[in-house]
């Protein structure tokens, strides 16, 4: 039987970038010989909040739940909506009520791309030199809403914010990377902290420890987050999979991404690995208003997104192709088109068109 994917373009560039996205998946499936069935959506957007007066319809959870993933262009029109109203009331409920507990963010610099880091002697980075995978706890840790205010608008003002860490979120976001460790080049770097938070850290690194001892292929480190941030900067080669807790995961999570150059062609996917619930894949990027319309979006973050989703479904091959070829595209020697945000005169559909087309060739 065929995949079933549910499409869902949201605002701005996201109804832009997400056809060729499609374009792409659609060459690889012709390619592969992958039975993918789409099926799209219009809501969790303004347009479908000024008709109906919300983001997502009564039955949204019913009518997404049949489905294996959800492939997502961006969400977002502050001109007419607020952003915590139409973020809050698509994107992170998909998030939360299909419990995508990890999110997964590759950091990889492609060809063609300058990354604002260099080497120790000053020349810059290459291509292959910056290839991690950033794996974030996506549920609990630092973001949970557990805490309070007291004595408000008074000196003795106190304001609380707990750490949430269960054994079960923990360890099940620890499995994912070290599986994915064990399939990319065996290495799992821990972000810790647990010299300054000295009751949850400890305790997330306890969990490692455990975790490491059923991986015994894995090579495990762990730095805490103020270093490892420096180490990111300072000798990226050294990183395969990073894992960390939400709010650690959050920031090297765009670190990662901004030193291969630009988080504007960044993927992401936020995964309920055991298949319970549908999985979500995004660019990082959101729906860019200023240059929303104009067909000039770099669409290759979506389509990125589109070679995660198929690796999520089982075929790697076809993960890998894509990503090679938007390598070939974006390969300065190629000649191949570049949107504006890349310094070229392409349009999206331009790109589009190319990756698929290299995807058939290559
Ligand atoms: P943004 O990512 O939409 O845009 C930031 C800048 O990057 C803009 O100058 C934009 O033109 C450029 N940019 C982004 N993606 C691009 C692409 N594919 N090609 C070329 N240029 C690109 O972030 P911003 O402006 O902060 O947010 C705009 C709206 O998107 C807001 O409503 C925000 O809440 C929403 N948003 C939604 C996200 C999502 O759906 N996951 C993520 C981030 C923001
Ligand atoms: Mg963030």
């Amino acid at each position: 039987p065929a995949h079933r994917i549910a499409v869902i373009p949201g605002d701005g560039i996201g109804t832009e970038v997400v056809p060729e996205g499609l374009r792409v998946l659609e060459a690889a499936a012709a390619r592969f010989d992958i039975p993918l069935r789409f099926e799209s959506f219009d809501f969790a957007c303004w347009p479908y909040y000024e008709r109906h007066g919300g983001m997502l319809p009564p039955d949204w959870r019913e009518r997404l739940m049949g489905f294996e993933a959800i492939y997502f262009g961006a969400v977002g029109w502050p001109e007419k909506i607020p952003d915590h109203i139409s973020l809050w009331g698509s994107l992170l409920q998909f998030r939360r009520v299909f419990d995508q507990y990890v999110n997964v963010r590759p950091a990889r610099l492609m060809p063609g791309l300058r990354s604002p880091l260099v080497r120790r002697d000053g020349t810059p980075r290459q291509p292959g030199e910056i290839d991690m995978l950033i794996v974030r706890e996506n549920t609990e840790g630092e973001y949970s809403s557990i805490g309070g205010r007291m004595f408000e608008g008074t000196e003795r003002e106190l304001v609380v914010q707990e750490t949430v860490m269960t054994r079960h979120g923990v360890d099940r976001v620890l499995r994912f990377a070290f599986e994915q460790a064990r399939r990319r080049r065996g290495r799992l770097t821990s972000a810790t902290k647990s010299n300054g938070i000295s009751i949850s850290m400890p305790y997330w690194d306890e969990r490692v420890r455990a975790m490491a001892a059923q991986y015994p292929d894995v090579s495990v480190d762990q730095f805490h987050i103020d270093i490892l941030t420096a180490h990111f900067v300072q000798r990226p080669e050294h990183f395969d999979v990073v894992v960390a807790s939400n709010l650690f995961g959050d920031i090297l999570s765009d670190l990662g991404p901004a030193c291969c150059g630009t988080i504007g062609i960044a993927p992401s996917a936020n995964l309920n690995p055991e298949r319970r619930f549908p999985s979500l894949f995004e660019p990082v990027h959101g729906s860019a208003p200023d240059i929303a319309g104009r067909g000039i979006a770099n669409p290759i973050g979506q389509i990125w997104s589109g070679a995660l989703l198929l690796d999520f479904l089982g075929y790697r091959a076809a993960h890998d192709a894509i990503v090679r070829a938007i390598e070939a595209v974006l390969d300065p020697a190629s000649g191949g088109p570049r949107t504006p945000d890349m310094g070229g005169t392409a349009r999206t559909t331009d790109v589009g068109r190319a990756v698929a087309e290299a995807l058939r060739t290559g």
